[in-house]
């Protein structure tokens, strides 16, 4: 389960990345009474309106009783049946639309009907199970076949069984068992106090989430050692020493060979989590260098500095307003004379993975003409720790000139 990484935008618990709805099942692995019970557990304590627990559950297990579990097959969509046969419980989940004490219509019974459904799921999730509910059925021939009363509304009917490899989903399902899940982005389904509004989640978040469950060294950006534009860029320039700072350090591999050719180094990231993992890798090699939390957008460092290295932050921002923003701060702390090294993707690098700011000499040129002298913009690459592509990148060597 968990097959692949959730672009999440926000750090969210491991289960919710772990639930998700598979069509490969294995079909010799029954499901056992321990475990359904433990699934049916969780439904049970949902939260409902009232403390109503509108909810019913038919289960339909092969292993205990094959002709309960084919009759609620049968009434699936033939689309559904196609991959759905493999799994070994059918769970018809239903419910009431009275509250029970005065007979009043519940208009929240469908809405409390789902959460005890996801939770059934979530639960499952967390026993290493693969659900799978549907909504593709005839709602008569399930009434029928679960013998379900008149007056409780059909809700869905959720697979559950043990997770098969993506093979073992029927023929035109296959490639969505690998396929990338998406969802829209928070600033779309949530709003500011009122309609219209988006809700921003802070950028921050994004990023601690991605240092916390990918271990740095499976970043596509970490290169142990120094970049070799970076290294390169500063023996052309003849700089050996100074004040420098690594901006957006993430797992810190530049700031420590930085530190580590005789630099004094700060480096900083919004990420507190790719910070810790910094430090520990500059007391590892043994090299000084200072480390803070820190936005780039919105800093609060203290220059000045005499060298900016930038691997791979500013293409983190393609809105006008960040751009200008990142601009005020290495305008701040870049001393007079002092040389930003930037590196970013290139213009020319169409892959939809990756940032969303792509520039070429130009834009440079042209987004740092207030302040900043373009020295020197170079095609290059960016070297991960894979063999994986190796996106096309923009090297850049910039001097801030007098104001
Ligand atoms: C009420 C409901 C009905 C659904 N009906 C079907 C269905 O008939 N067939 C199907 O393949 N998936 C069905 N799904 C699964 C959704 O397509 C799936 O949850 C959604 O695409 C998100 O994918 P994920 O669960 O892997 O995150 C249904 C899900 C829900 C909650
Ligand atoms: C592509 S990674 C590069 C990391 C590092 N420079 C390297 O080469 O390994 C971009 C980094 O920028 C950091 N970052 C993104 N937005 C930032 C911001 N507003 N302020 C500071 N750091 C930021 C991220 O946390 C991430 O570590």
């Amino acid at each position: 389960m968990g097959r692949q990484r959730l672009n999440v935008q926000a750090p969210v618990a491991r289960l919710f990345a772990e639930r998700w709805s598979t069509r490969a099942f294995d079909a010799e692995k029954p499901v056992t009474a321990g475990q359904l019970a433990a699934c049916l557990e969780a439904a049970r304590w949902a939260p409902s309106c009232f403390g109503e627990e509108p909810w019913r559950f038919v289960v339909a297990d092969r292993f205990s009783d094959e002709a309960a579990w084919r009759r609620v097959l049968d009434a699936l969509a033939e689309k559904n049946r196609l991959w759905a046969q493999n799994a070994p419980v059918l769970i018809l989940t239903a419910c009431v639309p009275t509250f029970s004490q005065d007979g009043r219509t519940n208009r929240w019974c469908e809405y409390d009907a789902g959460q005890a459904a996801v939770s059934l799921c979530l639960q499952a999730a967390e026993l290493g199970l693969a659900s799978h509910q549907m909504g593709g059925f005839d709602v008569e021939a399930v009434r029928e076949a679960t013998g379900l009363p008149e007056g409780w509304h059909v809700m869905s009917v959720t697979a559950l069984g043990h997770p098969a490899a993506p093979e073992a989903a029927p023929g035109p399902f296959r490639d969505l068992e690998t396929a990338p899940r998406s969802r829209r982005p928070i600033e779309d389904i949530a709003h500011a106090g009122r309609w219209g509004e988006p809700w921003r989640p802070p950028a921050a978040c994004g990023w601690e989430a991605r240092y916390q469950e990918t271990a740095a060294e499976q970043l596509p950006w970490f290169h142990e050692g120094l970049d070799a534009d970076i290294g390169r860029a500063l023996d052309e320039l003849g700089l050996a020493t100074g004040r420098l700072l690594d901006l957006g350090c993430g797992p810190g591999t530049q700031a420590v060979a930085l530190a580590a050719r005789g630099f004094a180094v700060t480096a900083s990231d919004i990420s507190e989590t790719a910070v810790d993992s910094a430090r520990a890798r500059a007391e590892k090699a043994g090299v000084d260098v200072r480390f803070v939390v820190d936005d780039v957008l919105d800093s609060r460092l203290d220059g000045p500095f005499d060298i900016i290295v930038d691997r791979g932050v500013f293409h983190c921002f393609a809105e006008p307003e960040a751009q200008a923003a990142y601009l005020a701060t290495i305008r701040r702390l870049l001393a007079e004379g002092g040389h930003l090294l930037l590196k970013c993707f290139h213009k020319h690098e169409t892959s939809e993975m990756g940032p969303p700011g792509r520039y070429d000499a130009g834009d440079i040129r042209r987004l740092f003409a207030d302040g900043f002298t373009l020295l020197a913009a170079r095609d290059s690459r960016f070297v991960g720790p894979g063999n994986d592509a190796q996106p096309k990148a923009l090297f850049c060597i910039l001097q801030r000139s007098a104001d």
